[in-house]
Parts: structure tokens; sequence; C-alpha cells
């Protein structure tokens, strides 16, 4: 799982991290109301979580509950709480046995007892796997996550000279994880929304108008494939930098 593989495709993601949006949009069309949207969007979830397992993706991140999400008005945050419980426990079984492993990440001080242990039961119930790491995260927020790394590492006495990328990282909520290399959001909106902001400097983005829960394996191989065609350089000029064939322009000024 988290060794890295010589023989890895390097055309296939080894991180996607997805904003699940539109069920409330995909409700409306169906004259529902929006809590039904979100009990469709499970139901694309678990078809995305094999999916992503068959593919020999290493990790999946879910944005399930944002920092900001408590907005909204409290029977649909009270509804996402229980479908939550509800969720895990109709298909923690099925996740186990698929040996995914089921890790979160967001702020869990804030969530009723309830939620915290059934989030916490799932972390431990599937620690032993190894297939996918499917991290949710609920109630998270990509500030959140920065925030609280450094105030973890100021707790651990850090100096501020020690501090840099790489340190500040291993304070952060999913350092057991690469960064994200394929970053899908769902549902036509063009924004991040507070989501793996410090993850996802380089991770290359796919929006689609397909709402969450129409999204399935066609439309996972669709993202996929806008991957594969992409040329990640970090920075660098990339394979074909220097294909002009005439004089090198380095350092013109
Ligand atoms: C995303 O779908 C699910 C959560 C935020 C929990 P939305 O509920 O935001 O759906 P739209 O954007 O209103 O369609
Ligand atoms: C982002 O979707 C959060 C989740 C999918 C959990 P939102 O629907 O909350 O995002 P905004 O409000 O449109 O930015
Ligand atoms: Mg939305």
């Amino acid at each position: 799982m988290a060794v890295t593989d010589p023989s890895r495709d390097p055309g296939v993601p080894r991180h996607v991290a997805i904003v699940m949006d539109g069920n409330g949009r995909w409700a409306r069309k169906r004259l529902m109301p929006r809590g039904m949207g979100h009990k469709a969007g499970v139901d694309a979830l678990v078809r995305v979580v094999q999916a992503c397992a068959d593919r020999h993706i290493d990790y999946l991140t879910v944005f399930a509950f944002s920092s900001e999400n408590w907005k909204r008005p409290e029977e649909e945050v009270s509804g996402l709480m229980s479908l939550l419980i509800v969720a895990l426990s109709k298909h923690l079984t099925k996740l186990r046995s698929d040996g995914v492993r089921i890790r979160v990440v967001g702020d869990l001080s804030t969530v009723s007892d309830k939620v915290r242990e059934a989030l916490l039961d799932a972390q431990t119930k599937t620690a032993h796997n190894d297939r996918l790491v499917l991290t949710v995260a609920f109630n998270y927020g990509g500030r959140w996550d920065i925030v609280q790394a450094a105030q973890r590492a100021l707790a651990a006495n850090l100096k501020p000279e020690m501090l840099d990328e790489a340190t500040l990282s291993r304070f952060m909520a999913m350092s057991y994880a690469p960064d994200p290399d394929l970053f899908i959001r769902t549902g036509g909106e063009v924004r991040l929304s507070n989501f793996l902001l410090w993850q996802s400097a380089y991770a290359e983005l796919v929006f689609t108008d397909c709402l969450w829960p129409d999204f399935d394996e066609r439309e996972l191989d669709k993202a996929l494939a806008d991957y594969a065609q992409r040329e990640r350089r970090f920075g660098d000029v990339g394979a074909s930098g220097d294909e002009s064939g005439g004089p090198s322009d380095a350092g013109v000024a």
C-alpha cells in the first residue's frame, strides 16, 4: 500500500481526493428532499470506493462534511450526522472484508459522542487493512488543518528556525499519505471550498458537472483518463520544454 512500487503505472494516480458535491441539486431535480440526495450520495461513494480499489489506487480521500457545513439548516446537519452513523453500520462489514482501511481527518472535538465513536470505531476495526486507504474528511477544513498543524508544532516546542515545509507536513492531518495527485470536484462548482489546501498544492484538478449521486465507474474513468493526459511539471520545464530544436533560449534576459 504505502510502499512505492516501481512497477506502478505513472498514469494512475496514487491518491485521489474528491469533493462530493451536488447531492442537494440531484434531489431537487427529482422533487425529493435534500436528505435523499445525501442518501444516494452514500451509494455513489460505495461504488467509487470499490472502483478505486479495482484500479489500484492506494488512497481515496473524500470530503464528507466541511467545517463550514454547520451553517446549513439544523435539520440537514442532523440528517447528515445520522446518515453517517447509518452508512457506517451498513457498509462497515463489507469495507472491512474488501481490505479498505478507513481513516478520519477533521476536528472531532466538536462533533457528538455518537458520531465520534462511530468514526473512531470504523477506523479501529479496519486498521489492519491495506488494500485502499479511504480517508473520510469530517468537520474538516484546509485552514483548520494548517492551524492545528502549527499548534501541534508549537506544542512540540519546535523552534521557528526548525519549521520548514517538510516539518510542518508531519503535523498535518494526512501526514500518513502522499499528497493527492488528482483532485476531483463533482457538482459543477469550480472551487476548492477549503478542502486539502496544503496537500493539493500540485494536485491535478478535474471539475465535472456530474452531480455526486450520479458519479460512477464511467465518470471516474473519465477523470482518470483526463489525469493520464496531464503533464505534471512541478515547476520544472517538463518533457517538452527543450523540444524547440533551435538554439537554447535558456537564460535569455
Ligand atoms: C454535498 O452536496 C454534500 C455535503 C456538503 C455534505 P450538497 O449538499 O452541497 O449539494 P448541492 O451543492 O446543494 O447540490
Ligand atoms: C463542499 O461542498 C463540502 C463537501 C462536499 C462536504 P459545499 O456544497 O459545502 O461547498 P460550497 O458551499 O458550494 O462552497
Ligand atoms: Mg454543495
